[in-house]
């Protein structure tokens, strides 16, 4: 059998898909085990969820860029990764760039969620371009992260309608139910290769 899989989770803000995983992972459905959720804003609501959870937590040094981190910075994160001898790199909501080192640490290891049906809506705020656009569907997707922002590899996607009447807050809401569903499944199938 295989060994179980150490997973970091990476996020900047209410860390929804994390409980979503660790749920998973505390139900059996998901064969993994959380090692360490990171953050880089200290009062980030991932870090208490994960704190609740009784896991390990690291917020990473304060930076001056507000997209990516520093050089030393992203070193630093490889650091405390391999430290904690980390096997994949899980983005959710994890709102900086990611780049070298840690690309090339986790070569087709590093995997976000995006909600939107990509190539669809790339960037920020994905649920409104999708309203903006006057589309009648939408969703989210799970992908392999590289060099191009939402454009690695495509996992695994999974629908969601939009309605009429539908906000960005009503529509948001339900792509959100929809990624709670999606992550962890997507992940399961990863990890068993
Ligand atoms: C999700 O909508 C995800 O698609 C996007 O960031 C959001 C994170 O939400 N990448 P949460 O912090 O997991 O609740």
């Amino acid at each position: 059998m295989k060994s179980t899989p150490r997973l970091a989770v990476l996020g900047s803000g209410k860390g929804s898909n994390f409980v979503a995983l660790q749920e998973a992972i505390l139900a059996g459905r998901l064969n993994a085990k959380i090692a360490l959720v990171v953050s880089d804003l200290p009062d980030a609501l991932i870090l208490t969820r994960a704190k609740d959870f009784g896991l390990p937590t690291a917020i990473l040094p304060a930076t001056t860029f507000k997209t990516k981190l520093s050089p030393e910075g992203e070193i630093a994160l490889v650091e405390l990764l391999r430290e904690h001898t980390i096997d994949w790199v899980i983005l959710a909501g994890y709102m900086r760039v990611v780049k070298d080192p840690l690309l090339n640490t986790f070569p087709e290891r590093i995997i976000n969620i995006h909600p939107s049906l990509l190539p669809a809506f790339k960037g920020l705020h994905a649920w409104e371009q999708a309203l903006a656009a006057g589309v009648q569907e939408t969703g989210c997707t799970v992908h392999f992260v590289n060099k191009e922002i939402d454009g690695g590899k495509i996992i695994a996607q999974q629908r969601v309608p939009i309605l009429p009447g539908d906000t960005p807050a009503t529509l948001h809401a339900r792509i959100q139910e929809a990624e709670h569903e999606l992550y962890p499944a997507a992940l399961a199938k990863v990890f068993q290769g």
